[in-house]
């Protein structure tokens, strides 16, 4: 057994998210470019050294695991990575282990997700509107997504819908999306657009749709209760009180949360990022490529946390944008 890991601002790190492929069958407009250059096979984590990897995080006390993208369930296989993940919950070493996805391939999954211990997923939509949903992910189609919602609703997986908040596209829909959720049974985040990937020479700030706004707009119509429970996640929660429905914001910008933060994120090539906002990264492939035994595996990890940053650098709060990253978020997961 080894000690836990803890970074230089005396944060605990128990939250790893791994990203398991770059690739996706939508290209969210925020998140990836139309053509994307697509990452050769030979650059993949192979399934066994996900596993190694995983395995080394959750003997180091990582406690939840969420496994991410691009799209995680168009990786081939992936199902025998996750039966292989399930022996962590079996053990109690891992208290969760969970997916974030666009809902697409839920139809096919759903029912093995649950089987092997999955109780909660997060799913991103950003709009119940098929046309706009053709466009924000440049061609997906609404009811394959409603398809998997389904599906995983009767296989009893809790949902948290993820919705990034976007000025001009889904303002006319906070309602809506609130109805929609409290009638399906999901739970419901915001989360603020961050200055990721290719933008336009506005930087996205005219997309920018401050949660502090949107809250506002919440007020006017429901109770709020300010919840101090947390998934483990960075959304912080409120109760609509009329509905009894959970909503979550994440506030990179108007709130930023990084002193709490308990995560690192592991690309699908094997790159540890200490934080999604920097680009400071620790190569954990070559480790894992070089032997067989963990011992230098785990001594990357542990230098690598030594010099986890304090937080992320976004910030529009003067009508200009700093701290932008020209890494797309499909490449860290989010
Ligand atoms: P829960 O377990 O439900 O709390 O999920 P989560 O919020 O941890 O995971 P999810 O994949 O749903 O994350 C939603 C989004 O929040 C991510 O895609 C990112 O956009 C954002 N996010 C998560 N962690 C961080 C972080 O450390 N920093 C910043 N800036 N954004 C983050
Ligand atoms: N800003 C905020 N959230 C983003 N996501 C992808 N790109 C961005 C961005 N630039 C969100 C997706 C999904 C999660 C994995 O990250 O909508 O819910
Ligand atoms: Fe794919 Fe998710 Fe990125 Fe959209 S946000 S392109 S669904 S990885």
């Amino acid at each position: 057994t080894y000690a836990p890991l803890i970074d230089p601002f005396a944060r605990p790190i128990d939250y790893l998210r791994v990203s398991v492929t770059d690739r996706c069958d939508f290209r969210c407009t925020y998140c990836m470019a139309e053509h994307m250059q697509f990452l050769p096979k030979k650059e993949l984590l192979t399934l066994e050294e996900l596993d190694r990897l995983c395995s080394a995080f959750v003997e180091l006390g990582v406690k939840k695991l969420r496994i991410t993208g691009g799209e995680p369930l168009v990786r081939r296989d992936i199902m025998t990575f996750f039966r292989a993940m399930s022996r962590h919950l079996e053990s109690g070493a891992l208290r969760e282990l969970t997916l974030t996805t666009n809902g697409s391939q839920l139809g096919r999954f759903a029912a093995d997700l649950h089987a092997l211990g999955m109780r909660r997923i997060n799913v991103s939509l950003d709009t119940l509107d098929a046309d706009k949903f053709a466009q924000i992910t440049r061609w997906g189609r609404l009811e394959q997504v409603k398809e998997g919602l389904e599906a995983a609703k009767r296989a009893g997986l809790k949902v948290k819908i993820n919705t990034v908040a976007l000025k001009g596209f889904n303002e006319d829909e906070l309602f809506p999306l609130i109805d929609w959720c409290a009638n399906e049974g999901h739970d419901l985040t915001f989360i603020e657009v961050m200055p990721m990937g290719e933008m336009g020479d506005d930087l996205r700030l005219d997309q920018y749709w401050p949660l502090s706004d949107l809250r506002k707009r919440l007020a006017e119509r429901f109770t709020l209760t300010e919840l101090a429970e947390s998934t483990g996640g960075p959304a912080r929660y409120v109760r609509l009180e009329e509905t009894g429905q959970k909503i979550g914001f994440i506030t990179p910008l108007t709130h930023n949360f990084c002193e709490n933060c308990n995560r690192v994120r592991v690309t699908c090539t094997g790159e540890l990022f200490m934080c999604l906002g920097q680009e400071d990264n620790a190569d954990l492939r070559a480790p894992l490529r070089a032997s067989a035994d963990d011992a230098a595996l785990i001594e990357a990890i542990r230098g690598a946390i030594a010099r986890k940053p304090k937080g992320h650098d976004f910030d529009y709060s003067r009508q200009t944008v700093s701290g932008r990253m020209t890494r797309h978020m499909s490449h860290t997961g989010g």
